[in-house]
Parts: structure tokens; C-alpha cells; sequence
């Protein structure tokens, strides 16, 4: 990342950290990534029958409010179900279905999501020219990041935090960020995801998703 994008991005973060409660519970210490490493995705397919009315049979959802899980880093998915069960994240429905799954059921079923194939969009490519530029080469004026230094050239995900985009439904990836940019989805660490989407306006945002959806 260029580095004067990245130092001004870094004073963003940190005045933005300065009042705020924990984003998540979850900390990535060499033993909670084993763990999760170590999720057994025979046992987390069998759970995850009861999520397939939403997420679909195989991770690729029914409707387009519902995320798609199949091929997510399983280190991500286990953070959300986490902040969903401690209350970082909020939804209605999520709340009260994290709410009954232990440590052991989340790591199970974020490896069984894992382990499925990346959703594939079957409709026709658009050129999708703000998307792209905001993609691959930020904006310098808004102290705006590409989203592929983090998210990855094919939208693939990034270690342990940083989820895959590529496949994800349109509708939900557009509410989630105006989640983020309005303060109702806060369980971003160090406000990464927050203080760029207060920076999009309504009509890159929806750009972004379609980018974002017919990726593969
Ligand atoms: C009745 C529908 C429904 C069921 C059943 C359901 N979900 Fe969800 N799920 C949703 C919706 C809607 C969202 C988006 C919520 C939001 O915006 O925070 C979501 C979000 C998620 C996310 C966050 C995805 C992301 O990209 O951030 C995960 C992980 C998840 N669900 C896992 C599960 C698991 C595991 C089960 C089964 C134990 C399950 N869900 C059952 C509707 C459902
Ligand atoms: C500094 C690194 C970074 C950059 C740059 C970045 N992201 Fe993210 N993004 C993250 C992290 C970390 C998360 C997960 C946060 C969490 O746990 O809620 C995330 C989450 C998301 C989500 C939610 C996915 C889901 O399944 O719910 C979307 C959508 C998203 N980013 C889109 C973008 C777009 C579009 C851009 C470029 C405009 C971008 N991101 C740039 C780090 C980044």
C-alpha cells in the first residue's frame, strides 16, 4: 500500500479507536487459530443442515439478502458467528441462532463452509468502470485504499480477518457496508471497514457489490 495512504489511514484509525468499545471478542492468539484450523467439517456439514434454508445446501444462498458462506475463510466466518453470539454484531435473526452454538459447533461449520467451492455468478459480465478504479487504484484524495491491497486481486480473502467478496450476493454485500458506513455493523477491528465506507457514496457502493458478484 502506498505508505502516505497508508500513515493517513493509520491517524483515521487511531482517532477513531479513541471512544470506542471493543469491536470483537475474538483474539487471534496462535491457539484460537489452531482451533478454528482444527474445525471438523464432517460434524460442521451435519450442523449445518439447520442453516440451509438461508445459506443454501452448499453454502451458496437461497435469496439475495442472505450471504453466501461456501469457500470463506473459516477464521472469518468463526469471528462472525462469535460476534454475533457476544453481541458485536446484531441481526435479528443471527443474534438468536449464534446464540445456541459453542465454540467447538462455529469452528465445525466454518470449516465445512471453507472446504465448499466459491459462489459463481451465471449472469453476463457488465463493465463496471468506478468499481474497477476504486478496486484496483483507491482514491488518493479521499484517503481511500484500494479494497484489493486487503480483500485480494480476485476478491479471495486475506488471512485471518479479511473476508472473500468474490460471488457474494449483491443486495446483502450493499446493506452490510451501509451497515458499516452508518455505525449499525461495528465489529470491524480498528474501524478498518467503517471509516472507508463513510467515504463511498450510495451509487459506488452499489458499483462495488455488482464488481463483487459477477467475480469469480
Ligand atoms: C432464517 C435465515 C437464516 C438462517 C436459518 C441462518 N442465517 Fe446466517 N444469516 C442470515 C442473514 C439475513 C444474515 C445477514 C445478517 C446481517 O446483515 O448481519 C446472515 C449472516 C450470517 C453470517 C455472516 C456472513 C458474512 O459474510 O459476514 C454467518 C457466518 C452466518 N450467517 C452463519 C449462519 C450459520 C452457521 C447458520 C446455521 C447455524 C445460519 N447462519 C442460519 C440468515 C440466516
Ligand atoms: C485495510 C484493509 C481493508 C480494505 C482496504 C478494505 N477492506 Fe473490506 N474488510 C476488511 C476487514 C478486516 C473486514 C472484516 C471486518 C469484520 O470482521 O467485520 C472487511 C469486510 C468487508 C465487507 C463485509 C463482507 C461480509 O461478508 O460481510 C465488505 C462488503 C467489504 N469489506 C468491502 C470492501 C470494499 C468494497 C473495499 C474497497 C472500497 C474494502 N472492503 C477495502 C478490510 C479491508
Amino acid at each position: 500500500m502506498n505508505k502516505m495512504i497508508q500513515a493517513a489511514l493509520l491517524g483515521l484509525f487511531a482517532t477513531s479507536l479513541a471512544h470506542a468499545e471493543p469491536s470483537s471478542q475474538v483474539a487471534w492468539t496462535p491457539d484460537k487459530l489452531n482451533f478454528v484450523k482444527k474445525g471438523n467439517s464432517k460434524n460442521g456439514k451435519e450442523l449445518a443442515m439447520q442453516c440451509a434454508a438461508c445459506h443454501g445446501d452448499n453454502g451458496v444462498s437461497s435469496a439475495p439478502e442472505f450471504p453466501s458462506l461456501a469457500g470463506q475463510l473459516a477464521t472469518y466466518t468463526y469471528k462472525q458467528l462469535q460476534d454475533y453470539k457476544n453481541g458485536q454484531r446484531a441481526h435479528p435473526l443471527m443474534t438468536s441462532i449464534a446464540a445456541g452454538l459453542s465454540d467447538q459447533d462455529m469452528a465445525d461449520m466454518a470449516a465445512w463452509y471453507s472446504s465448499l467451492p466459491p459462489p459463481r455468478n451465471k449472469a453476463g459480465k457488465k463493465d463496471l468502470d468506478i468499481a474497477e478504479r476504486l478496486v484496483f487504484e483507491g482514491d488518493g484524495r479521499r484517503t481511500l485504499p484500494p479494497c484489493y491491497t486487503c480483500h485480494g486481486s480476485s476478491g479471495q480473502g486475506e488471512k485471518m480477518d479479511i473476508p472473500a467478496l468474490a460471488g457474494q450476493q449483491a443486495e446483502y454485500f450493499t446493506a452490510t457496508l451501509t451497515a458499516y458506513r452508518n455505525g449499525e455493523r461495528h465489529n470491524d477491528i480498528y474501524s478498518r471497514m467503517r471509516v472507508l465506507s463513510q467515504q463511498l457514496s450510495d451509487t459506488e457502493i452499489q458499483e462495488l457489490a455488482q464488481y463483487y458478484q459477477q467475480l469469480q
